[in-house]
């Protein structure tokens, strides 16, 4: 830090001290650490009206502190999305590209990679008590995965789900045994059983050292079963209507030219229904939320807790009439909900510079006093747009979001006469994804443009440029109106940022400052 030794000690020891009183930050514990708890949901949308069942969420956590309204993936699917999370990196580098083991997703080369440098293993350096619940990564505890017997490193408490999401009849790896579970409400509902084991940690901790918990309850995801007192909520609540949905794409690129428009009024009623049940799961979630933040404020740990709330990646019911999923460049796929509280975060604040999901491990660092590039994340710490009393930052001017297309090698068995490479398709053969789904974004969000630039790995080289500041909702691809100078300038950015590693990330991360004021 140039100029620091200018500084007479005495005045930096005030200086410290002046800094801590008003972040409020506690120092009882050795290193004075806050404790951290974050909340992962599996495909929650920011943009369809995701947090409005929350309301407990919101007001235990976003009216207590931060709102990130222009939170991110850069992926938009569970397993690679997860694996931003964890190690801070895009997809190009922890080299997770879907939700299968070919894909690396828990595959080998992941297991002895970059899941042994996430950040886990750094907070558990740091003397860090730390559980984990929920979901984990799709493939997770299988056989072919290594199976139940695998617990990453780092992870002190481990509770993790074998496979993708559900509620009932699943197994679990207790701190690496198997645990079978059925489908008695009381006893196995997924969501319940990981907000009272969170509990039973956090009664059972040692108060002289700081904890780190994640929990990744099912919800919303698929198959949306929700507690029994929450079948009938939200009886006559539909899929928004506004926007994209139901709107014909012709100017975008060839998975997005082949929904059938309209929707059959089956396609409607089932995305509606989903729509609904999504909802109903997320009332178990606001009541996790809620149990969670009484413990901390009975075991009188709350005001030197962060907890985090977000999702792995947004999701769609109808918008340019694909019927449910997420894979796709659009803002309701790649917007994530993020609240914020804790130590330094003023409260009721709402925050619009651009965070990602790879930001969050180098955050959780940061606030555990761990130098980051131990890390080597492509991610920045948000910390100081959060909590500006206790650091400076900067704010970065756009991002990649890049997504590898899945598909099948044969047919689809839903739609069978569409031949291979597609995959995800409904019965009246709309397909949610393909092999040539494959693509990398520029989003640009600086305060004053706020763009996308798009480009296909397709037999046409689709591009798609959509200007968010007129066109919200990304109803025109503007490619043919852009100015070519400006489309070589964005192909430019992207080379830079699909190759960036690191600290060149970090670097092409960091070219404007923070005003806050302006936030
Ligand atoms: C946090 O809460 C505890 C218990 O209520 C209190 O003793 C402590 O002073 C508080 N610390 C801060 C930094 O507000
Ligand atoms: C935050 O704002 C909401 C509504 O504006 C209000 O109800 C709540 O009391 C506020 N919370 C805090 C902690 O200031
Ligand atoms: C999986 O990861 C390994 C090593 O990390 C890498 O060599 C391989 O190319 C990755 N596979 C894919 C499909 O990206
Ligand atoms: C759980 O599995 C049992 C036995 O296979 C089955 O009868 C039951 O319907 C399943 N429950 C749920 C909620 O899927
Ligand atoms: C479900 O579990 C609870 C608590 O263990 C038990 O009291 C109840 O009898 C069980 N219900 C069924 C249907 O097995
Ligand atoms: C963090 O580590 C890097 C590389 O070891 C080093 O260059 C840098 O000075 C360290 N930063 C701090 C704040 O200690
Ligand atoms: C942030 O930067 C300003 C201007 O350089 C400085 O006065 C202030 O002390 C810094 N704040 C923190 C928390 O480092
Ligand atoms: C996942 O990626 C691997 C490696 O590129 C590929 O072989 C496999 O087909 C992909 N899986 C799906 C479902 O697309
Ligand atoms: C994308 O893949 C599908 C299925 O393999 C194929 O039919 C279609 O022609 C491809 N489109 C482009 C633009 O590459």
């Amino acid at each position: 830090m140039p100029g620091t030794g200018a500084v007479p000690l005495g005045l930096r020891v005030l200086a410290l001290a002046a800094l801590l009183a008003c972040s409020g930050v506690r120092r009882v514990r050795g290193g004075g650490l806050s404790n951290i708890v974050v909340i992962v949901t599996d495909d929650q949308d920011q943009n369809l009206g995701g947090m409005t069942p929350m309301k407990k969420t919101k007001s235990l956590i976003g009216d207590a502190g931060a709102t990130f309204v222009n939170s991110f993936t850069v992926t938009p699917l569970c397993c690679p999305s997860r694996c931003s999370i964890l190690t801070g990196r895009y997809p190009h580098n922890h080299l997770v590209r879907n939700n299968s083991l070919a894909g690396n997703c828990s595959s080998a080369a992941w297991r002895g990679g970059a899941e042994a440098a996430a950040f886990p293993v750094f907070l558990s350096k740091r003397r860090y008590q730390t559980f984990f619940a929920g979901k984990y990564l799709n493939q997770y505890g299988l056989k072919e995965a290594g199976g139940v017997g695998h617990v990453p490193p780092g992870w002190d408490q481990w509770h993790a789900l074998v496979g993708n999401s559900r509620y009932y009849n699943y197994t679990l790896s207790t701190n690496g045994v198997e645990e079978k579970h059925g489908d008695n409400y009381t006893d196995d509902y997924l969501t319940d059983v990981i907000a009272e084991r969170a509990l039973r940690f956090l009664d059972n901790r040692s108060p002289q050292r700081p904890f780190f918990l994640m929990l990744a309850p099912p919800a919303p995801h698929r198959p949306w079963t929700a507690a029994p007192q929450y079948r009938t909520s939200f009886g006559d609540v539909k899929a928004p209507r506004d926007g994209s949905f139901d709107k014909t794409a012709k100017d975008k690129h060839w998975l997005l030219r082949q929904p059938v428009n309209p929707m059959p009024d089956s396609t409607v009623a089932f995305l509606d229904d989903a729509y609904r049940r999504r909802w109903q799961t997320l009332l178990s979630v606001d009541d996790l939320v809620e149990k969670l933040v009484r413990k901390l404020e009975e075991l009188k740990e709350l005001n030197d807790t962060y907890v985090f709330f977000t999702s792995d990646n947004g999701y769609h019911t109808g918008q340019f009439s694909l019927p449910i999923d997420k894979r796709q460049l659009y803002e309701f796929d790649i917007r994530t909900p993020l609240l914020v509280r804790g130590p330094g975060v003023n409260a009721n604040v709402t925050l619009k510079a651009p965070v990602l999901n790879i930001d969050l491990a180098p955050t959780f660092l940061d606030i555990a006093g761990v130098n980051a590039s131990a890390l080597d994340a492509d991610g920045l710490s948000f910390l100081p747009l959060m909590a500006p009393s206790l650091r400076n930052g900067s704010r970065r001017p756009d991002f990649l979001v890049e997504h590898t297309g899945e598909g099948l090698s044969g047919a689809d068995p839903t739609c069978p006469k569409l031949g291979p490479g597609l995959s995800h398709c409904f019965p009246d053969c709309v397909c949610e994804d393909s092999f040539n789904n494959t693509y990398a974004c520029v989003r640009t969000l600086d305060g004053r443009v706020d763009m996308q630039y798009c480009e296909f790995a397709d037999s046409e080289s689709f591009v798609e440029v959509y200007d968010l500041s007129s066109d919200p909702h990304q109803l025109e691809n503007i490619v043919k109106k852009v100015d070519p100078a400006v489309l070589e300038k964005m192909n430019r950015r992207l080379i830079k940022l699909q190759s960036c590693q690191g600290a060149g990330c970090r670097a092409l991360s960091t070219s404007v400052r923070v005003e806050l004021s302006g936030e």
